[in-house]
């Protein structure tokens, strides 16, 4: 029978066979996926699994201490935080076009990784043989035969490893759903706003920022991805729509007026969607009053935000990110 308890008990089995006194190593990607294969891991073999969270500093508000704390309270898990922003933000400087931005942060993070993982391997004595990956079912279907949109995006999942590293694999959801793999994290006690996130793309807020990537830009998007955020979630609309990017128009300013003037700010686009795999999506009739308080909340409490929009595409033509 199919049940969460016995593919947790089965996995940690195996798990426990295949790891030996041996160490593994897993890299937290703060979705969902990674958390759960990182959680199901360390059920099985505890203090010989050490997580890797790199911060690349284009994460959204309270996402980084999410990982820190829930995630760490909820599993008891020894976590090392990279804290890398500095230097995503220089290799960004001055790069608007899309493409080589997710080139630069699929790189960079790469190299952060590899060192921790040499600080890792050359601090804790015993071998470290394994790397854990949250693997699921479909993306084994899906790496099997292109999916057409490869040339569409650089998808760069930030979980990707170098094909040369020396590491055997640990892939405990490789035959679950993802609906399946919420399922095991809710067994497993992982929080909730970990176990029902909504997808995240890897190169993070680095590709809701139309134009250059900069530390203001990313502080003004990061509070108004919150507000948004709040505000889906108070009208008890998470589950309702896949996800709803948030996109600052860095390069673009419109007239306002606001408090005591004349104002000349950025506009923000909210992208709400419905989809069921995101490989074409509808854009997500939200209820105007909660459309309404965004807008008011996001121009009364951004600085050089005037002007909110709602982006009533389908995919395709459009994609669901802007970039
Ligand atoms: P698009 O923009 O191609 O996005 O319609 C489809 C889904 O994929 C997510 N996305 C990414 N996820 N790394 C990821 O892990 C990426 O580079 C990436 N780019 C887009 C996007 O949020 C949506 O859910």
């Amino acid at each position: 029978d199919w049940t969460t308890g016995n593919v947790i008990e089965e996995q940690v089995e195996a798990i426990r066979a295949q790891v030996g006194d041996k160490r593994a190593i897993c890299g937290l990607s703060g979705g969902v996926d990674s958390a759960v294969a990182a959680a199901l891991v360390q059920k099985a073999i505890g203090s010989q699994l050490t997580c890797v969270y790199v911060d690349h500093g284009l994460m959204r508000k309270g996402e980084t201490e999410q990982v820190e704390k829930d995630f760490v309270a909820a599993t008891g898990v020894q976590l090392k935080v990279v804290d890398a922003s500095e230097r995503f933000l220089k290799a960004l400087a001055g790069v608007s076009d899309p493409e080589e931005k997710r080139k630069i942060i699929g790189r960079e993070f790469i190299r952060v990784f590899e060192q921790a993982q040499a600080e890792i391997i050359a601090d804790e004595g015993p071998a470290v043989e394994f790397l854990v990956q949250g693997t699921l079912y479909p993306d084994v279907v899906e790496s099997g035969g292109g999916t057409g949109t490869a040339n569409i995006k650089s998808h760069h999942n930030v979980g990707g490893l170098p094909e040369d590293l020396e590491f055997r694999l640990i892939e405990p959801l490789r035959k679950l759903f993802k609906d399946e793999v919420r399922m095991v994290g809710q067994e497993l006690g992982l929080p909730e706003e970990i176990v029902q996130r909504q997808p995240f793309p890897g190169p993070g807020l680095g590709i809701r920022i139309v134009g250059e990537v900069t530390k203001e830009r990313l502080d003004l998007l990061r509070e108004a991805d919150a507000i948004a955020r709040e505000e889906l979630t108070a009208a008890g609309l998470d589950r309702d729509i896949w996800q709803c990017p948030v996109v600052l128009l860095a390069d673009v300013r419109s007239v306002g007026v606001q408090g005591d003037g004349r104002t000349y700010g950025h506009p923000i686009v909210l992208r709400p969607v419905s989809s069921e795999d995101a490989m074409t999506a509808d854009w997500s009739r939200l209820p105007y009053d909660v459309l309404a308080k965004i807008s008011t909340r996001i121009t009364n409490e951004v600085a050089d935000v005037n002007r909110v929009v709602l982006d009533v595409t389908s995919k395709p033509p459009g994609t669901i990110e802007w970039e």
